[in-house]
């Protein structure tokens, strides 16, 4: 059989879960998807509305198929970890079982296994907060609902400064590259698992929007990067495709740019 892969972090046909999850299509993955549970109903319309079928076209013409789509909160492991607000709020009341260990037993009763696991999310409630201003609970909720994973996607932020990307959000990156390196070792180790980082540039998708910066980040790529094109979530997927395939089984514990080489610049021109 093809490859399985678990999507986690796609509500829209923007970002770069989306991105990735095509690319794995077109290499004939089959596709799950973790979608965030405030956001699975109006996901789930527009998916079956027909809304996302023009970005849903694959190279060969056909449409991405999605194999399933559960409801996800990476916040919360187990149920007893969910908070009495967050279980009577009625955008999560309509859905169950949708902690990462629930999700994770629901996939190995729907599928047994999985061969691919990418972790595309991330939320930072005071990411508009300098980091100096932010708040303890505003800090651990950008670490914990931004770092882990397989695959995952990070920002130059973690090592850099850049100004704006606040709320501790710099600080999850960094956790994430840290991770990505301890885990694969340890999942290297024991069972051969490889994990890795792309580096992302900037690009407008709805999480990027809220950061409020995004615009200028991308003219800022334009202006400065070696390669004066606009970055296109594509090139992430298809890098995401790569690292996650046979091509890539000497590579793990990497942070792979994909930034239009802005990363190697040390001042802008
Ligand atoms: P996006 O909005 O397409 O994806 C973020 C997803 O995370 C959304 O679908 C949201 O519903 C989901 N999410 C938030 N909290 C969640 C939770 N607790 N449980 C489950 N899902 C949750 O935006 P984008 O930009 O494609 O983000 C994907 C990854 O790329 C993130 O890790 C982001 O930090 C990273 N990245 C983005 C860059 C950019 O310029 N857009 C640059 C570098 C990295």
């Amino acid at each position: 059989r093809g490859k399985r892969a678990f999507i986690a972090g796609i509500a829209d046909d923007n970002g770069y879960g989306w991105a990735i999850a095509k690319s794995l299509a077109a290499a004939g993955a089959e596709i799950l998807i973790g979608t965030w549970v405030p956001a699975l109903n109006i996901f789930e319309t527009n998916l079956r509305r027909g809304k996302f079928d023009e970005s849903r076209t694959l190279p060969d013409g056909s449409l991405m198929e999605i194999t399933k789509v559960y409801p996800l909160d990476a916040v919360y492991d187990n149920p007893e970890d969910v908070p009495e607000d967050v279980k009577m709020n009625k955008r999560y009341a309509g859905s169950s079982n949708w902690t990462v260990r629930e999700v994770a037993e629901s996939v190995k009763q729907d599928f047994g296994s999985i061969d691919i696991l990418v972790h595309s999310l991330a939320n930072g409630p005071e990411v508009s907060k300098p980091l100096l201003e932010t708040s303890r609970n505003g800090y651990l909720a950008a670490i914990s609902a931004s770092s882990g994973a397989s695959i995952s996607l990070t920002y130059i932020a973690s090592e850099r400064i850049i100004p704006g990307y606040g709320g501790g959000m710099s600080s999850a990156k960094a956790a994430l590259e840290s991770d990505t390196q301890v885990l694969a070792f340890e999942a290297g180790r024991k069972h051969k698992i490889r994990v890795n980082t792309i580096s992302a540039g900037p690009l407008g998708s709805r999480a990027a929007k809220a950061i409020g910066f995004i615009d200028m980040m991308i003219d800022y790529s334009l202006a400065n990067a070696p390669l004066q094109k606009e970055l296109s979530a594509d090139e992430v997927g298809n890098t995401a495709a790569f690292l996650v395939s046979p091509l890539a089984s000497a590579i793990t514990g990497a942070v792979v740019y994909v930034d239009n080489g802005l990363n190697a610049m040390g001042v802008g021109v």
